[in-house]
């Protein structure tokens, strides 16, 4: 994967580390979104589910910003009844977050899906009807296989503008790290390097783009906070 600089844009990933928002920070950063989805967002009662979700809308931000969108509002972003938010941009994302990391996913060459996880104490064995037999032997007792598994998955379920855990049983990754064949269609997965408590993948579809141009870049708290 590449640093930022050099070949032209087609996929970027954009990482930061989750933080408590200050009220302030929260009700402002809510104001960038539609109505709609400022209503949704305040009824959550989980406040850092809450930040996660609105980090995630600043990583958008920055990430449109990368593809020379500089102008480009919230004002848009809708959420398909699946849950899928898209953009009146021309350009596809993807959004993850769990406790410690948001990622934002952004192609201009078509569908994108990007999942991150916590590395936790979960097996390939503790999902028998999501996981094939292969990829439970490819897995073994390793909770990082087993979550490299899921998060691909995941990807490529988000990619394809699905939802759910019906679908993630859908996904055949074979086990080994490389692509992914869901709904009679090949994916490209890669892993994006998360260091040693995460595990994140990217997945996107046939043709046009190529997951060995991708540029992954990490944003400092304040950075995120200047956006
Ligand atoms: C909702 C789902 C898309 C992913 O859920 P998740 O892994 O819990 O959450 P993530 O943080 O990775 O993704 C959430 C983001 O995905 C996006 N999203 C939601 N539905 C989507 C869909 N159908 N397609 C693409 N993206 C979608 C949204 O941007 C959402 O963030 P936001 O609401 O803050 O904008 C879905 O596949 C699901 O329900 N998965 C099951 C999750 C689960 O049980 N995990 C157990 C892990 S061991």
């Amino acid at each position: 994967m590449d640093t930022p600089g050099s070949a032209p844009l087609r996929i970027v990933v954009l990482i930061a580390s989750d933080f408590a928002l200050a009220p302030e920070r929260e009700a402002r950063w809510l104001r960038d979104l539609p109505a709609v989805r400022q209503a949704d967002i305040a009824r959550w009662p989980d406040g850092a589910a809450r930040h996660r979700s609105l980090l995630g809308t600043r990583l958008l931000r920055e990430g449109l910003r990368r593809f020379g969108f500089h102008d480009a509002s919230l004002s848009s972003l809708r959420h398909a009844p699946t849950g899928r938010p898209t953009l009146d941009l021309p350009l596809d994302f993807s959004l993850s977050h769990c406790e410690g990391r948001v990622l934002c996913a952004l192609s201009c060459s078509g569908p994108i899906g990007v999942d991150v996880e916590p590395i936790g104490s979960l097996v390939a064995a503790d999902f028998p009807n999501y996981l094939s037999a292969a990829e439970r032997a490819w897995a073994g007792g390793d909770p990082r296989r087993f979550y490299s598994i899921w998060t691909r998955k995941e990807a490529v379920v988000k990619a394809a503008g699905q939802r759910g855990l019906a679908e993630l049983r859908h996904v055949d990754t074979q086990g080994a790290d490389g692509g992914a064949t869901f709904a009679g269609v090949a994916w490209q997965t890669a892993s994006i390097p998360m260091g040693i408590a995460h595990v994140a993948h990217l997945a996107c579809g046939p043709g046009r783009q190529s997951l060995a141009c991708v540029t992954v870049e990490h944003l400092s708290r304040e950075q995120v906070e200047c956006n």
